[in-house]
């Protein structure tokens, strides 16, 4: 059964091949420009990277600039209603550039569109969009572009059910040192606020086979990091027909030649094994980083989250991971303000905090999400509780962010150097293997290398250094 689907996907691959093709050919010469606006998370942006691919394949360069574009492409997110509204303001805009210039195409995919009634509110209210696919459909992209060229009438093309793996995708990467690359699709856990899951489906993995063989070629091609991505990546493998762990996984890449440094994003408390702890501890290339959302502190509340561990187990698994990896860099996602909590409950979020001294928090306010089980409550909490709570949220996290990059002045840290920083000319930029961004006058053959840098001044959010001289 298996063979067979995978010989389906890679004659329907060949197919949209022959609609690049005839992209290609209909510019006749012509050089035309997209632009391509990504919202979300690492992984859309990593489904962006395919649509760039694809689209440079037919023959299209990438503009920043609107107005001068020839296809407009959306990919978006509905994690949050913010996320939501952008798009829709943004869709508003292009009324009238799409009257000025007739010919212009504007397409919209990503997750947003994965919802039903979405999808209905911009066929009846932005009629000016030609083209609406899918996450689980990116790859038919070619083709769909190809039938709206002849068309004025929106083409929409949406999978509902869960899209298979569809490997060899035409990728353009947005960097040439550190690369995504998605080991899984898809979330089981359906978080009682989280949208995820409906818009992404099931948890579906990877071969380990195709994984590697991404990640040899991006040696061969000089990349120095990658990052692989899943929503829950601590539960990859297991619905393989030969199961495999996602600690397994690391070992095999640990092995692949030109590549200097591992990380991976997002590890679910509540699935984080020993196994995977000493595979951090034990592999020389996997980083000293790990990000483990909390959501909140209060284990009533992770109850109704249905997250699957108390504030106690989290704060149990987190001394295991410290003691077992010294100097780890811990960054965690928190959520202020989810249905029913209380004052009380929301100093359990900031005793977490306390307690674990994350290196930094990525923080929310709680966004009510139609369809997922807390968005029914009645037990709301007022938006000016909710600020007052994030603003001391971030008071906290912010002095402890700055306490422990003060740990670092006067030490040597080593760092992967990413470019030139956007600021100064003269000044590059590059990352620890905790991933603090570290600042350091360079020059632009240090790019792509792992250098030694003194630390001589401290900000919140990253570290001023000197290059120290190899010996
Ligand atoms: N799979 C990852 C991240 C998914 S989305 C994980 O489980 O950690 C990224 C973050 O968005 C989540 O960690 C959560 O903190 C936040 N988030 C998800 N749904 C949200 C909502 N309805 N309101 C506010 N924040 C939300
Ligand atoms: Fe959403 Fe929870 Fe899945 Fe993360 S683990 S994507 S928060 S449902
Ligand atoms: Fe958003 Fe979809 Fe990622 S909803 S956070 S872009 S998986």
């Amino acid at each position: 059964m298996e063979r067979r689907d995978s010989h389906v996907l890679e004659e329907e691959l060949e197919r949209q091949k022959e609609f690049i093709q005839l992209v290609a050919d209909r510019n006749d010469g012509k050089i035309p420009k997209y632009y391509l606006n990504t919202f979300g998370c690492q992984m859309n942006e990593h489904d962006s990277e395919k649509l760039a691919g694809m689209l440079s394949n037919m023959g299209y360069v990438e503009t920043d600039d609107v107005d001068e574009s020839d296809l407009i492409i959306y990919n978006t997110c509905c994690v949050r209603e913010h996320a939501e509204q952008k798009v829709y303001g943004h869709l508003g805009s292009l009324k009238r550039l799409k009257e000025e210039k007739p010919e212009l195409k504007i397409a919209i995919c990503g997750c947003m569109m994965q919802q039903k009634e979405v999808v209905s509110h911009i066929e009846k209210t932005y009629r000016h969009v030609d083209l609406i696919f899918g996450t689980h459909n990116l790859h038919k992209f070619p083709e769909l572009l190809y039938k709206s060229f002849d068309r004025d009438k929106m083409i929409i093309d949406v999978l509902y059910a869960d899209g298979q793996i569809v490997e060899n995708i035409p990728v353009k990467r947005k960097d040439n040192i550190k690369a995504w690359i998605t080991v899984m699709y898809g979330c089981n856990n359906f978080c009682s606020y989280c949208i995820v899951p409906y818009v992404r489906g099931r948890e579906r993995s990877r071969e380990v086979k195709d994984i590697k063989e991404e990640v040899m070629m991006l040696g061969r091609q000089g990349f120095k990091e990658i990052t692989l991505l899943g929503q829950n990546v601590n539960s990859y493998g297991k619905d393989l027909s030969v199961k495999v762990t996602f600690a397994e996984l690391l070992y095999q890449l640990n092995e692949v030649p030109g590549i200097e440094r591992i990380r991976f994003l997002t590890s679910h408390p509540k699935d984080l094994s020993d196994e995977l702890i000493f595979a951090m501890r034990d592999l020389d290339k996997v980083c000293e980083h790990l990000h483990l959302p909390f959501q909140a502190g209060s284990t009533k509340v992770l109850k109704e989250m249905n997250r699957g561990y108390t504030k106690e187990e989290y704060l149990e698994l987190v001394m295991k991971v410290k003691e077992n990896i010294p100097g780890i860099s811990l960054t965690t996602d928190i959520i202020v303000g989810f249905p029913g909590e209380t004052d009380e409950d929301f100093e359990d979020t900031l005793d977490i905090i306390r307690k674990v001294r994350f290196d930094s928090a990525y923080t929310f306010l709680y966004s009510k999400r139609t369809g997922t089980p807390a968005a029914k409550s009645k037990n709301q909490v007022p938006d000016e509780v909710k600020k007052e709570r994030f603003e001391r949220l971030l008071t906290l996290q912010n002095s402890i962010s700055r306490e422990i990059n003060e740990t670092f002045l006067g030490k040597k840290v080593e760092i992967l150097v990413e470019g030139i920083s956007k600021t100064n000319d003269n000044i590059y930029t590059g990352r620890t293997r905790g991933n603090k961004i570290v600042n350091y006058k360079g020059s632009e053959d240090d790019i792509g290398k792992l250098k030694n840098v003194l630390i001589e001044e401290v900000k919140t959010w990253s570290l001023e250094g000197r290059l120290i001289k190899e010996c």
